[in-house]
Formats: C-alpha cells, structure tokens, sequence
C-alpha cells in the first residue's frame, strides 16, 4: 500500500519553530471518494504565513490544530480521479494541499481544486511563484491597495523575495521609480541588474532612512510594506503627503515572543495624511481571472521573471521554513516533494 508521509502540527511554536513543533508521520494513502481525486504532490509552497498559522493569535483564517496536517499550498499530478473535470496526469492545485506526499481534493468547498492554466513552456515553479498566490499577491496589492500612477515612487521590502521581486516588476513596467529594500549585497544586485529596480537599499549595511532620502529624491508615493518595524519607520518617514501603505506583511514580528513595539512614526500617518490599507490575497480570489490574464502573458515574455529557491525533499521542509525568517531565500521558497511528470 503506497504511504504519504506528512508534517503534523503537535505544539504552537514558542518564538523560533523549535524541533517537536511538528512531526513526521507516515500512514496509508487515503482513497478517494465520489466527485473527489488524489493528488501526488510535487511542489510544496513554504511561506511566513505558515508561521502564523501555527500560532493561535488573531488571524485571518483558523490556526492549524493541534495534531492536524500542516496547512501549505501544493501542486501536483491527479493519480486517481472520481470527477469529470480531472484527468489522472493532469497538473493541478489540490486547494491547499498541505504538507504531505498525498492530497485528497474537491471541485467544490472553499479551497476548490483547480487545473493550473494552460500557458505554454513555462516551468512548473512559475505556477506557484510568479503565477501563483504571491505574484497575485503582489499585482493585486500594488494595483487595487497601492494604486501607484506612472512616475511616482513605489519602495518594496523584502525586495529580492517571492512577492517583492514581482511587486518591483510589475512597478516598472507601470513606470514607477522602484526602490527595493533587502538584506544583502547580492540580493540587492539581484533585483537591481536582474529585474531592473532603480535602486535598492541593503539594511544590514546601509542607514535606510538616510538611503531612501537618496534614493527617493521626490519622496515615497506608495510603500508596498513586506517587513514592518524599523524597516517600515523609516519608510514612514520618506512618505510623501497622501501616500499610501500597501500593508502586505509584516515579517520581522512573526517570530516574536512579546507584544511588538512601533511603528514608532505613527504620528506621520496623520501629519501626512498616509492612508495605510491591510489585505489577504484571498480577498482577490473572485478576480484570478484578471491576475492570470495580465500576468501570464508578462511572464511568458521574460517582462517579469522569477527567481526560485528549491530544497528538495519534504523531510525538509520544517527546517527550510526558516529560511524565510534568515533571509537564506531568494525569490519563491519551494520544496520539492516528488518528481515532475516525465
Ligand atoms: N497579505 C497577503 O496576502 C500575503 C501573501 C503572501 C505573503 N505575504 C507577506 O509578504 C511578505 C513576504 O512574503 P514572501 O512569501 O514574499 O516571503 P519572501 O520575501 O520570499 O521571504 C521572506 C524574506 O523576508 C526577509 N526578512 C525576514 N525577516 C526579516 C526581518 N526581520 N527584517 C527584514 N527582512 C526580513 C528576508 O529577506 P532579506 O534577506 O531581504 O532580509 C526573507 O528572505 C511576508 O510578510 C508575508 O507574510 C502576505
């Protein structure tokens, strides 16, 4: 009997995910049932959100329970199909996979399966990367919450990650300056010479506050804030009269044990009259049609490209989400679960 093997949450992590926070277990593959399908999994997508979904705080969908499977997103071939729409071999996105060999998904529900769309000659990693839920998270938070116009300025933190490279991109081609913030040299050289940034700021070298002023001679009209803290203070500051905060995320406070402190600039969000918008990607999901329509056809034509960080084996997977939190990836975070269709 073929066996899955998945990561199963068994205690909220304290601060840094420590080892125990999840396990390893091995059972027997599930049969599926009427209308429904099994699907092998092949790419595995880690994200910072995986954290907060293992913690019990105030969220935007349920913490994963205790002793559950680890909520992740997945793509991967159907094996066995009990529905018209899906044929065994075809690649699909099983809703949200989680963190196991194996998925047992439906058409229906609030996570439906899906087959990936039919764009020709990209890689598989394209679908969970720039075509998957983080390029819709950036074209859907620079377009509808940023709304950035043709010559202004847009800063993007976490700059060289898998939502940050797209929000850079896409900001170019809408004719912004583009200025990125990341944590290192190369990462910096990356978005710069690679995707065609205007600028980047590297924080663990260099005063941001001090370099966006260089770097954001007319100020900042829109801040696609990935990070939070002192990253996002000193953003605050260069903000031009009614810019906007696209508030995406807020990495740098997700591993903490106590309340977080800032922003500390707060009182410039009156002064300045910033409007500063929060958003979850899947308040977009009625309009992936949009997303796919704009961004496939910029992917396809090397206009936005994306960088993949792949680590290969789900046994890994625990220790390789971290590395979101080191800033040991660049562009899309991927586990490899399985092999690619031949
Ligand atoms: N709202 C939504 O629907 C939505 C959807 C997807 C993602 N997000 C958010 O978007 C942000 C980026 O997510 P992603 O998937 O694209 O991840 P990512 O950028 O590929 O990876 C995270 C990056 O954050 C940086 N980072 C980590 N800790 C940091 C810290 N303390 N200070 C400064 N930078 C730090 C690291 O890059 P450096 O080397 O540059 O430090 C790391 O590589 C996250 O906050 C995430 O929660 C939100």
């Amino acid at each position: 009997m073929t066996q899955n093997r998945q990561w199963r949450l068994r205690r909220r992590p304290v601060g840094d995910i420590s080892a125990g926070d999840l396990e390893l277990v091995t059972e027997p593959v599930s049969v599926p049932g009427p209308g429904e399908i099994l699907v092998r999994n092949v790419y595995l997508s880690l994200d910072p959100t995986n954290r907060i979904w293992m913690s019990d705080q105030e969220q935007y969908m349920p913490p994963v329970r205790i002793g559950d499977v680890m909520r992740g997103g997945t793509i991967g071939v159907v094996e066995v199909s009990n529905h018209p729409d899906f044929a065994v071999g075809d690649y699909v996105r099983p809703g949200i996979g989680g963190w196991q060999d194996y998925s047992i998904a439906r058409s229906d529900g609030p996570f439906p399966a899906r087959k990936l769309p039919a764009i020709a000659g990209l890689p598989l990693t394209s679908f969970m990367s720039a075509l998957g839920s983080t390029g819709a998270t950036a074209y859907f938070g620079l377009l509808k919450i940023g709304q950035p116009k043709a010559g202004e300025t847009i800063v993007v933190s976490a700059a060289a990650g898998a939502v940050g490279q797209v929000v850079g991109q896409i900001g170019k081609i809408l004719g912004c300056r583009v200025v990125g913030i990341a944590g290192s040299a190369d990462k910096c050289r990356y978005v710069v010479d690679e995707l065609g940034f205007d600028a980047c700021i590297d924080y663990r070298t260099e005063d941001v506050a001090a370099a966006l002023k260089k770097h954001c001679p007319n100020g900042i009209d829109v801040d696609f804030e990935n990070v939070g803290g002192t990253i996002m203070d000193a953003v605050i500051a260069n903000m031009n009269f009614k810019g906007r905060i696209a508030l995406c995320g807020l990495i740098s406070q997700y591993n903490a044990k106590d309340a977080v402190p800032g922003p500390y600039n707060f009182p410039l969000i009156l002064m300045k009259r910033l409007k500063v918008e929060g958003f979850i990607v899947l308040d977009f999901a009625a309009q992936t049609g949009e997303f796919i329509a704009a961004m496939g056809p910029w992917v396809a034509s090397g206009q936005v490209k994306d960088r993949v960080t792949v680590v290969e084996g789900l046994e890994n997977a625990v220790q390789s989400l971290g590395l979101l939190f080191s800033g040991g990836n660049t562009g899309k975070l991927l586990v490899r679960i399985g092999a690619e269709k031949q």
